[in-house]
């Protein structure tokens, strides 16, 4: 894990408070941790949350895990060690938007426990929701909209979590979405705000 190198730092505290940006959107931040495998829905889940908020008028962003792996983190591949940066790194921009005032909502595999506990340490009690999307590896791999678990059974892709990689379910995330109901996206999504809303991250 990534150990401070630079010396001769000093951190510098910031003018305005969170309460304060609070104010000027009307609400408050956290980061939305959707966590759960390949297919299981954590993208079309977390865009709806995001459609949903911002029609509500709140300042949200999605950070998506190809997309952020396209760009912040193009050097980073897929064993433990880059996987564990991969989601460092995620944690720090998160952290940082929620300084910002803006609801953050991550759809990263992120299969491994001490991974997820560490962004959860960098933010303040509350500011981490661990969103499981708890959909069994069989309807995953029905779906299989990128091809990957045909790949990885034919063994012509390695480091398949849920195949050949692990995944570690959370023990006591804040939310579990049943991603094996027939619930619709837009149902999954309402218990999302409406968690949001129980907690008083939608208000100052
Ligand atoms: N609740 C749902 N009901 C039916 N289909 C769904 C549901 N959620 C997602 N899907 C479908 O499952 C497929 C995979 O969803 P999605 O891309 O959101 O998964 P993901 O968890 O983001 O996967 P990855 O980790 O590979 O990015 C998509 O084709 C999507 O339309
Ligand atoms: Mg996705």
């Amino acid at each position: 894990m990534a150990e401070q190198k630079a010396t001769n730092v000093t951190w510098h505290a910031h003018t305005v408070t969170k309460a304060e940006r609070w104010q000027g959107s009307g609400h408050k931040a956290a980061v939305l941790w959707f966590t759960g495998l390949s297919a299981s829905g954590k993208s079309t889940v977390a865009n709806a949350v995001d459609s949903l908020l911002n029609k509500m008028g709140k300042r949200t962003i999605v950070l998506d895990g190809d997309n952020i792996r396209m760009g912040l983190n193009k050097n980073l591949t897929f064993s433990a060690e880059d996987r564990a940066e991969n989601i460092r790194r995620i944690g720090e921009v998160s952290k940082l938007f929620v300084s910002a005032g803006v609801i953050s909502i991550t759809a990263f595999i992120s299969p491994y426990k001490a991974d997820r506990d560490k962004v959860r340490a960098l933010l303040e009690p509350g500011e981490f929701i661990e969103v499981f999307m708890d959909t069994s590896l069989e309807l995953c791999e029905q779906r299989d909209p990128k091809g990957l678990y045909k790949k990885a059974r034919a063994g012509l892709h390695k480091g398949m979590t849920g195949i050949d990689d692990p995944y570690e379910a959370p023990d006591k995330p804040e939310l579990v979405l049943d991603g094996n109901s027939n619930k619709s996206v837009e149902e999954l999504a309402q218990e999302v705000v409406a968690y949001l809303e129980k907690q008083g991250v939608l208000s100052v």
